[in-house]
């Protein structure tokens, strides 16, 4: 059911703005976060901007390995999300416990650089910060290049995404705020107008 993405496809795993799961491992020390706010900036190369805040943990996790992996959840994992987006890895006592030890979430090697990628997410990316220090610094604001990708082919296959009513707890999560979140559960597709002559 996990099939590699096309690199030259992987933004559009972000194009719907889905909010996602940053993981970060470094020295063995595993991590992740919640985050609504990322958004594709390129397809060739696959590009992405992510806001991480200085406060959190993450940040710390990134600027010490420069990679991140972004994970996206679904419907079935609106719990976990918000959990892991509520609670600093900061806290967590060195080697006992992390946020996927804790919540009993279960995890697989990513392919390229071998990040933390949570198991019953439906599409995946490994990336590289593309240094920009000003912008993380005054936006918080990382840009990342994507190294590898996968997706769940129920949701997501040949670089297009399929959200129907047999999938629905298949389809991902939008943040509204404080917990809330809309769902992907109805597209249309749209058409170019005739313009009268
Ligand atoms: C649904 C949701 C979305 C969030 N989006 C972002 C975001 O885009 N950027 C950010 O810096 N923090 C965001 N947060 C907050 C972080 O996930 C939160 O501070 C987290 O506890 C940081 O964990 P860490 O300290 O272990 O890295 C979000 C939280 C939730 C619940």
């Amino acid at each position: 059911m996990k099939v590699p993405v096309q690199l030259s496809h992987a933004s559009r795993l972000l194009n719907h703005g889905p909010t996602i799961i940053v993981s970060t491992m470094h020295e063995g020390r595993r991590n992740l976060m919640a985050a609504a706010w990322s958004m594709p900036v390129e397809f060739t190369p696959p590009r992405i901007a992510v806001v991480i805040d200085k406060s959190t943990y993450t940040r710390e996790q990134i600027a010490r390995t420069k990679t991140l992996a972004l994970n996206i959840p679904c419907r079935a994992l609106a719990d976990l999300t918000f959990t892991v987006g509520s609670v600093s890895g900061r806290d967590d006592p060195m080697p006992a416990e992390d946020k996927f030890t804790r919540y009993g979430i279960a995890s697989f090697p990513g392919p390229a650089l071998g990040l933390p990628l949570v198991e019953g997410c439906i599409g995946w990316m490994e990336c590289r910060v593309i240094e920009e220090p000003h912008t993380e610094q005054a936006y918080d604001t990382f840009f990342v290049e994507a190294v590898s990708a996968l997706s769940d082919t129920r949701v997501f296959a040949n670089g297009r995404w399929d959200l129907n009513e047999h999938n629905r707890p298949l389809h991902t999560l939008h943040h509204l705020g404080a917990g809330l979140f809309a769902v992907a559960a109805e597209t249309v597709q749209g058409r170019v107008i005739d313009a009268p002559n």
